[in-house]
């Protein structure tokens, strides 16, 4: 008889989990506290309670090729960097084309997840859940914990003494929806995350004067990279991640490039926004507006607050911005898991103890992963993809996990390394690097592609892995949940990215004949010019 498996929530994460015990011929229940799919990317209105809110303008910081799923490319026509309700959209064609919506019970919160009573033998939970006021319980074989970890604000109002004093408006950034009402005001945007440097910019159009205080500055990236192409597809690829792991090792080389990497666009000191530790890989800020905003003088860049009063708000440097109307504490999540048993899952200063970002080590059986609760320095679309492939199979019994202790030793280690990487900041706690942990989760279930016996087989193919953008087709090459489509997917990427850039005809081959027929004109008269020489 298949398993039974209960996936919590119906985002991104829930969506794909579905697809993947589908795929897996196990039976899955969706359970999802609202009306609809989508989670994070439905935008609405009014800010619910248990959901993560944005803003009407959100737009993704990973391009649509870099963030599809592995068999189902997002439509041509697409744009690259896609509205909210643009990718609201192609989560919706996901689920239709592979026919999600009848696994998913909708407005059915789940109220907790213990173990049965002879789970140390069966490995099965007991699920209880409340829809209508109606609660339920029901026992399933495995569960994928997909519920989000950016819906609890992270205000940490303690840091920021006479805030009780302050006769303004303040809000967190998941309250934020609009730029209108703030018109004519003076704000002050506390944090440099992208969520700070959004609003800010978007601010910045309406108010009188926006100011945004950071105490440790960030790296600031353009979406547009190398020729105009979207950022990830260049920096995303195994030749730099080899590039950069090799570096690793000399430390001060790494550091200097990354440095100068970061300041090709502009110089960061020179805008007040370079990073206090500039070495650590944290989450850079990806916003094309920011700095230019800086220039215009629109957004002044200030340090840390250090203390409010009623209408002003003093900084670390000494200097004081009198008249402040409102503050938006764009301080990033906390999370939790209400649901389950501190036993289970237990959160500590924003970490938890997950192997490989997943599985809790001390189970007696493996029926229980958590999909999404991570935050890699790419995409997390293919990511939550790959753990969701993963998470299934094991519970088929087709991967097994290591012994506890192992799990332990890996999950501490990865945690030294993770704080070495990317510091000890609250909002890099789920950090991870982006291609070695697709890698490593791609090795679990045999879906790592193979360059080298792909270069004797194909050539073309494997110097495309290589060097070109490490995008989630390369995952279904080979292995279990193989796709025939892959190998199209990937050398047809730069068509699908070029398409929705296509809205203007230009005679391009007549000027590339006229620029031709004018260069070998040039080098006619040169030889010409040069035969006259010789003979006279
Ligand atoms: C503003 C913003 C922009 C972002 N942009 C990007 C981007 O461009 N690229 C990228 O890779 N990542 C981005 N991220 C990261 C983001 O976390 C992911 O894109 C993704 O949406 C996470 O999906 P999820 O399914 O894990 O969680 P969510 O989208 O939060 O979905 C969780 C679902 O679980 C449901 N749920 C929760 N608790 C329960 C319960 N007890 N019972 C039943 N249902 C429950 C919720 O209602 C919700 O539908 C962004 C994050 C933010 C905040
Ligand atoms: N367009 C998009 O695609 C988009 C938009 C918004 C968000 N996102 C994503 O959503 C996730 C959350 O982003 P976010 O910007 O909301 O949160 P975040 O990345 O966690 O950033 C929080 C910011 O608040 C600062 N902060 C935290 N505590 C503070 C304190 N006590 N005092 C002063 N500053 C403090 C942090 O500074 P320190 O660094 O000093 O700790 C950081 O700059 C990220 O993964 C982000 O990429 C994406």
């Amino acid at each position: 008889m298949a398993k039974k498996v209960a996936v919590i929530g119906a985002g991104v994460s829930g969506l794909v989990s579905l697809k993947c015990c589908v795929d897996e011929g196990l039976e899955p229940t969706c359970f999802e506290r609202t009306e609809d799919i989508g989670g994070l990317w439905r935008f609405k209105e009014d800010v619910e309670d248990g959901r993560a809110s944005i803003y009407q303008s959100v737009i993704s910081n990973t391009s649509k090729e870099m963030s599809c799923f592995s068999d189902f490319p997002m439509p041509e026509d697409f744009p690259n960097f896609l509205h909210n309700s643009k990718l609201l959209e192609y989560f919706r064609i996901f689920a239709r084309e592979f026919d999600l919506l009848k696994y998913i019970q909708f407005q059915t919160t789940v109220l907790s997840v213990r173990k049965h009573p002879d789970f140390s033998s069966s490995g099965q939970w007991e699920v209880v859940t409340e829809s209508n006021g109606k609660k339920q319980s029901a026992v399933f074989d495995a569960v994928m914990v997909c519920s989000g970890h950016h819906i609890l604000p992270h205000i940490p109002l303690d840091s920021f003494p006479g805030i009780e004093k302050f006769k303004g408006q303040y809000f967190h950034s998941r309250q934020y929806k609009h730029p209108e009402g703030f018109e004519g005001k003076h704000i002050l945007v506390i944090g440099l995350g992208n969520s700070a440097s959004d609003i800010a910019v978007e601010l910045s159009k309406k108010a009188a004067q926006v100011f945004i205080s950071t105490r440790h500055g960030s790296w600031v990236m353009s979406r547009i990279s190398e020729d105009g192409y979207p950022w990830d597809m260049v920096l995303h690829t195994r030749f730099i991640s080899m590039f950069r792991n090799v570096l690793s090792r000399f430390k001060i080389i790494r550091k200097w490039m990354m440095e100068q990497q970061m300041n090709r666009w502009f110089d960061h000191a020179n805008y007040g926004l370079q990073p206090q530790n500039k070495h650590l890989m944290k989450e850079p800020v990806v916003n094309d507006d920011l700095p230019s905003r800086i220039l215009y003088g629109a957004i002044k860049v200030k340090s840390r607050v250090i203390e409010l009063t009623e209408t002003s708000a003093i900084f670390e440097d000494g200097t004081v911005e009198e008249d402040i109307d409102v503050i938006v504490f764009a301080t990033g999540y906390t999370f939790s898991f209400p649901f389950l048993e501190e036993s289970v899952v237990k959160v500590k200063d924003n970490t938890v103890s997950l192997y490989k970002y997943m599985f809790p080590p001390h189970l007696e059986k493996s029926t229980l992963a958590c999909i999404g609760f991570i935050q890699p320095l790419g995409s997390i679309f293919p990511t939550v993809e790959l753990q969701a492939r993963w998470a299934t199979r094991v519970f088929k019994g087709l991967c097994t996990l290591p012994s506890e202790k192992t799990m332990m030793a890996d999950t501490i280690k990865r945690n030294e390394k993770r704080i070495d990487l990317f510091g000890k900041s609250q909002s890099q706690t789920l950090q991870t690097d982006y291609i070695d942990y697709l890698d490593e989760l791609a090795s679990e279930i045999g879906a790592k592609p193979d360059l080298l016996s792909l270069l004797l087989k194909d050539p073309k193919l494997a110097v495309k892995l290589y060097f070109g953008p490490c995008n989630s087709y390369q995952y279904r090459l080979t292995g279990p949940g193989q796709w025939k489509g892959a190998r199209s997917a990937i050398v047809t990427q730069k068509k699908r990215i070029l398409k929705p850039l296509k809205t203007r005809a230009l005679t391009t081959s007549s000027t590339l004949l006229v620029s031709f027929l004018l260069k070998i004109l040039g080098l006619l008269a040169i030889s010409v010019a040069f035969f006259f020489q010789l003979q006279f």
